[in-house]
């Protein structure tokens, strides 16, 4: 085989097409890993989950020290150093990348860097520092997404921003309007209002956070008001035009008619759509969906043979773990394994403090599929370790199965959240019940106790609440 031949050549070094790339080196494929971007990482190590989640942490420390700190015996005057702040999130991320490059080197991966584009159904060219054609027998379209531009605000770097922006602004916008109450908007808007922006969230449905439970949305909707964020709920964005003094003025029309906000700065983070335009995907015939996603099969097999596409590009939850998970499962079927994804069990996590996790189904979700369930719920003000360390806004809720007992889906809002939905997670995998959980032992003092309490509620049987 000669160098610019391949078992197998991956289309994007993010989460989905990187671990894609390593586990296929590991099952002793010689493999390609291609990616415009300087780094390897794609989205979520360069510009989405790390740098995010760097940010999130320095404000946490921030905002624990400055308006918490008092009634811990700390005082004093505490000063935003924007650029050292940003400084530490850059290093963070450029950490991580070099330990992706030094795993890929290790595993004698080799990377182009450049733009990758179809010129037949097993061949790549890559158009960058260093051209290059090379041929794979099995090719995977791991490209990813970017943030979808909404046609009457569309991106102009500087008022209107995305993700790509937010999370490097050099200075602290005195406004920000944030259009899209989801993910990112809740992520991205708590940083800046924390840093002391005046931050108005600005989103189409009448709930923020929609994806999780009714009471969820409405609980963290409460708790983030607490802290700050203004939200402006059943209100679509239509455009923007100049404000004086440089600002820019958002129009909008709500429950009760026009509105306008004046902002420094209009984050726009209304979801995310796939990256497929350059590939030339019509040159070796593989077809998209109405939504641009690359069409697959349960094997991720598109309609061309030895063409397949996992991650962000292709149907479900736009996550990192979602396209790593595919990743493995598409090398280990190409190597002849059984590779495999549990599309129910995925986690889903919003950084906020308390952080807004969750797994299965909502109770509404339940209500449409016609699954009667049982509901325990457990509030974190009952929770010792919870009050110990001014973690009590938050709950947990666990939904099972009203006639198997099996759970069907978990709500966590609190402090460490993504942490504690793993071991719901595992419950969940193993198809575990709620008295499974309610079994098992949990260490006190911790926050972790509170889902056992939730567990045992579905029986009607919580120890410390009512
Ligand atoms: P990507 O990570 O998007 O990688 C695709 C790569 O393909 C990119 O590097 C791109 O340069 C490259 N590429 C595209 N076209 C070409 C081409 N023609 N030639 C060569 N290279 C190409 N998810 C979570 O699970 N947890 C989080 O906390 C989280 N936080 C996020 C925060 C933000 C601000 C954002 C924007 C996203 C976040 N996400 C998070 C989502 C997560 O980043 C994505 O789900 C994940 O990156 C998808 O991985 P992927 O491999 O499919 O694609
Ligand atoms: P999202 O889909 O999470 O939320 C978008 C929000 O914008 C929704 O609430 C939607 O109702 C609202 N919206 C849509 N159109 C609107 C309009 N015209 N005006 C006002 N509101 C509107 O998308 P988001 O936050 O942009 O994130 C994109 C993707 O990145 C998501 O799929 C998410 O899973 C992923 N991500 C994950 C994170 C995590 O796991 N912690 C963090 C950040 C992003």
């Amino acid at each position: 085989m000669s160098d610019s031949s391949f078992d197998l050549i991956v289309l994007g070094a993010g989460p989905g097409g990187y671990v894609c790339a390593l586990r296929a080196a590991q099952l002793g494929f010689t493999v390609a890993l291609v990616d415009k971007r300087g780094t390897l990482g794609g989205t979520c190590l360069n510009v989405g989950c790390i740098p995010s989640k760097a940010l999130l942490h320095s404000t946490e420390v921030l905002t624990a020290a400055r308006d918490h700190g008092k009634k811990h015996g700390i005082t004093g005057d505490i000063q935003v150093d924007l650029g050292a702040l940003m400084k530490n999130k850059d290093s963070v991320v450029k950490k991580l990348v070099g330990g992706v490059a030094q795993l890929v080197k290790a595993r004698k991966i080799q990377v182009f860097q450049g733009t990758a584009s179809f010129s037949g159904k097993n061949t790549i060219s890559v158009s960058g520092e260093k051209d290059a054609e090379i041929s794979g027998k099995n090719i995977v379209i791991a490209t990813g997404s970017k943030s979808v531009e909404l046609p009457f605000l569309p991106f102009d770097g500087e008022k209107i921003i995305s993700s790509d922006e937010g999370i490097a602004l050099a200075e602290i916008p005195e406004k920000m309007v944030v259009v899209g109450a989801g993910a990112i908007g809740l992520e991205l808007g708590t940083v800046w209002q924390r840093l002391g922006a005046q931050v108005d969230v600005v989103e189409f449905l009448p709930k923020i956070a929609p994806t999780y439970d009714e009471e969820v949305s409405k609980l963290a909707e409460r708790i983030l008001k607490k802290q700050g964020l203004t939200f402006h709920k059943s209100t679509k964005v239509t455009g923007s035009h100049e404000g004086k003094n440089g600002k820019i003025v958002l129009e909008a029309e709500g429950s009760k008619g026009k509105v306008e906000f004046e902002a420094d700065k209009v984050l726009v983070a209304v979801g995310r759509i796939p990256v497929t335009e350059g590939l030339k995907l019509e040159e070796a015939g593989i077809e998209t969906d109405d939504r641009g996603r690359v069409k697959v099969d349960k094997n991720f097999a598109t309609n061309v043979d030895g063409v397949y596409a996992i991650g962000d590009v292709i149907q479900g939850p736009m996550l990192a773990h979602k396209a790593e998970e595919e990743g493995v499962a598409l090398a280990e079927n190409l190597a002849g394994k059984a590779g495999h994804v549990n599309y129910g069990v995925i986690p889903a996590v919003i950084y906020t403090d308390p952080e807004i996790a969750s797994v299965g189904i909502t109770a509404e979700e339940a209500k449409d599929q016609g699954i009667e369930i049982n509901t325990g719920k457990f509030p974190l003000v009952a929770n010792g370790r919870a009050l110990a360390t001014d973690a009590t806004d938050g709950v947990v809720i666990v939904h099972a199965d009203a006639k198997s007992d099996r759970v069907v889906g978990i709500q966590i809002v609190a402090r460490n959240a993504s942490e504690l939905i793993a071991a719901a997670v595992a419950h969940m995998e193993y198809g575990g019940s709620a008295e499974d959980i309610a079994r098992t032992v949990h260490a006190h003092p911790t926050l972790s106790e509170a889902l056992k309490e939730a567990a045992l509620a579905v029986d009607k049987r919580a120890l410390h609440s009512m």
